[in-house]
């Protein structure tokens, strides 16, 4: 009998998913299932949006009346607002959308519904893209640019980029978001002439009504590049009548206008100190240039130089002494970790020490150092493990996510922001599971203390279990079996998924061993001649037959040193400083002993060996759950995941084969052997980039 019910299970899953599904439609793909009566008294196009998604999305009760009220509350902050059964408040009408969006959620996902207020934690809460203005994407993994493009039709706005645009603004608005920087950080200065001003101009239209802000990353030197000046010394007058100018004529255009990103002074790019001025000097002149019209400056923080000594240490180093010395309106951008969005890093000692200087938090939702869009990563755990991980600078309690929120410290305006992985494919980023990044980016943008095992189960329910056009017929025993079948080994596995890449990539602290440029798979051995140090794995890892680590303690680097005690003292002492981050801030002989028990070498052996099982595992669980998706999505992930268990064996044999000779010591008997030789997977590396 129970066989019979499960066949029969899995035969009424099946007949669900004959349509070939692309992935376009995310998180988004819920008909309603019955009447609801709206009441609003005012209109607006954002207005408009909310009736139009609650028509069109409603899963709650048919015939229930709702009241959109628009009206002051001092408890609901900014575009927050509060849900009620019946009603959904807020201050502004971006907040009765946004309420919107959460009651809808809740219909989807079988959250309950009871009166309650959410306000967001940021008050700005960004993608940045990195498009250049020929369509091309840096770190971009899911076809070309959805903004620019290349060739002489690339300034006519089609029906179909508006279509796809809107789209884009509905998703982001969906979970939050509501601003997006269009161009590439290392930004071409041609971004400030006014033709593709225009087209940003259009962009903005587009994005207005769903509470989408745009703004752009400017290249420092722009007014001697396209402004005929001799100079971008910004402490030169004509300099500051240039970018005053062009800040007005891009508000003559666009109203709302967000503000300026720059990276300055950062990998070749140009800054103020090629004029012996300082970043807080080159960061005001702009800030005061947008402030008349509420603009902002997010400056980035990203700097290192070949001479400045261990990389990690640089941008605290040079950012500190300005800590008190930037306008209201400038803030300081800062990546998660003190390097370069490695799978993992401590957070960076920026967060918190900044104590008179707004600080924000910038990640990377694109996968750059994470299997690019083939490895199968959700990233939120990430993200909530630096969200969460204790600064100590304020006592306990002064997490980095409560330092950047406004918790901590008064920032006049607070913010996020995450470098995108959309582009032109279908199902948007490349993997159907890179969306749960986007998604989670928007939703920890909006609530910084969210836990990745709520934001999984939704994701996963809005993007799987609404399928089915007649989901709704759907009665109770089926949708536990769905519950046990799939959302529980689905969810299981995301959650999973960054530590399994960790594992196969670099356990233990390692970092930035990846092969050079395209940063995808491994190259711990690449080191030529006349390159930059810093740029080389070796740097990293400094293995030698003496043992494996970089340093970072009081008789090394001290970069211990930039974190709040008891961080430093934890992160110095090899007794406290956790296993994750050992080889982060030690160098230790291959024969040290680890918690385990076991020898460096054989700890790093196994780790290796366990991402690797981890991602068969992953496998498997995706073959199972066949029966209840759809067979174009669950092709296309089956078929990624084989590609990640081979590239994940690659990472294995790469590491431990090239480690082994300076560790001398074997493999330990019970873990599988290598089956690439070392030889051959130098040589692919070069092939690849
Ligand atoms: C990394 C990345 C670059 C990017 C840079 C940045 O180094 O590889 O492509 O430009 O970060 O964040 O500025």
């Amino acid at each position: 009998m129970r066989n019979c019910f499960i066949c029969f299970i899995i035969l009424f899953f099946a007949s669900l998913n004959l349509h070939a599904e692309d992935g376009h439609d995310l998180w988004l793909r819920t008909k309603s299932t019955g009447i609801v009566d709206i009441v609003c008294e005012k209109s607006s196009s954002t207005l408009n949006i909310a009736i139009q998604e609650l028509k069109q999305c409603w899963r709650g009760e048919s015939g229930t009346t709702l009241t959109l009220t628009v009206k002051p509350n001092i408890l609901i902050v900014d575009d927050g607002f509060k849900i009620s059964p019946g009603e959904i408040q807020a201050n502004t009408d971006l907040g009765i959308l946004y309420g919107v969006y959460e009651l809808l959620r809740r219909q989807q996902t079988g959250e309950q519904i009871k009166e309650e207020i959410f306000n967001p934690s940021y008050e700005r809460r960004l993608l940045n893209h990195w498009d250049n203005l020929d369509g091309s994407i840096e770190r971009g993994y899911a076809g070309l640019s959805i903004f620019w493009r290349k060739g002489k039709d690339s300034l006519i706005v089609t029906g179909e980029d508006k279509k796809l645009w809107e789209e884009y603004a509905r998703a982001n608005a969906s979970i939050g978001i509501n601003g997006t920087v269009l161009n590439n950080v290392n930004a071409s200065p041609n971004m400030l002439t006014s033709e593709i001003i225009n087209r940003a101009k259009e962009v903005a239209d587009v994005l207005r009504p769903f509470g989408i802000k745009i703004y752009l990353s400017v290249k420092f030197s722009s007014p001697s590049l396209i402004g005929g000046l001799k100079t971008s010394d910004p402490l030169n007058p004509e300099v500051t009548k240039w970018w005053n100018a062009k800040v007005k004529e891009i508000y003559n255009l666009i109203p709302d206008f967000g503000g300026f990103l720059v990276k300055a002074n950062s990998e070749g790019q140009p800054g103020p100190q090629d004029f012996g001025r300082t970043h807080a000097d080159g960061a005001n002149m702009m800030a005061d240039a947008l402030k008349p019209n509420g603009g902002i400056v997010m400056w980035r923080a990203f700097v290192y130089e070949t001479s400045g000594g261990d990389r990690a240490k640089q941008a605290y180093s040079e950012f500190m002494p300005l800590d008190g010395q930037f306008r209201d309106n400038v803030i300081i951008q800062v990546k998660n970790g003190p390097v370069d969005f490695q799978p993992r890093e401590p957070f960076s000692p920026l967060f918190g020490a900044m104590k008179k200087t707004s600080v924000m938090p910038e990640l990377q939702i694109t996968q750059e150092y994470l299997g690019h869009s083939i490895h199968l990563v959700f990233l939120s755990t990430m993200w909530e493990e630096f969200l969460q991980s204790e600064t100590y600078q304020q006592g306990k309690g002064s997490t980095v996510a409560r330092c950047t929120d406004g918790s901590v410290y008064p920032q006049k305006y607070t913010a996020i922001a995450g470098v995108s992985n959309i582009g032109l494919d279908a199902n948007w980023c490349g993997h159907h599971f890179a969306q749960a990044n986007w998604y989670a980016f928007g939703r920890l943008a909006w609530n910084n203390s969210l836990s990745s095992e709520q934001i999984a189960v939704e994701w996963i329910k809005l993007t799987f279990c609404q399928t089915a056009e007649n989901f709704d017929k759907i009665k109770d025993p089926l949708l536990v079996e769905w519950d046990l079948n799939f959302l529980k080994p689905v969810k299981q596995m995301i959650l999973e998924s960054r530590e399994a890449a960790v594992n196969y990539m670099m356990p233990l602290g390692l970092h930035h061993i990846f092969a050079p440029d395209h940063h995808y798979g491994p190259g711990p051995w690449w080191a030529p001649k006349g390159v930059r140090k810093d740029w080389t794995p070796p740097y990293y890892h400094q293995a030698d037959t003496n043992g494996i680590g970089f340093d970072r303690t009081q008789t090394g680097s001290n970069a211990v040193s930039q974190y709040h005690e008891p961080l430093n003292s934890k992160f110095n002492d090899l007794k406290t400083c956790p296993e994750i981050y050992l080889l982060w801030f030690h160098h230790l002989p291959w024969n040290y002993k680890m918690k385990s028990g076991r020898s460096l070498w054989d700890e790093l052996c196994y780790y290796y060996d366990i991402g690797l099982q981890q991602v068969r595992q992953f496998q498997k669980v995706w073959d199972k759950i066949q029966p209840y998706v759809d067979s174009q999505r669950f092709v296309e992930v089956q078929s990624k995941l084989r590609n990640q268990c081979s590239n994940a064996h690659e990472w294995k044999d790469a590491c431990l084969l090239y480690f082994q000779q300076f560790s001398r010591q074997p493999i330990p008997y019970e873990i599988e052997r290598p089956v690439h030789d070392l030889e051959y997977l130098i040589e692919i590396d070069m092939k690849r980039h």
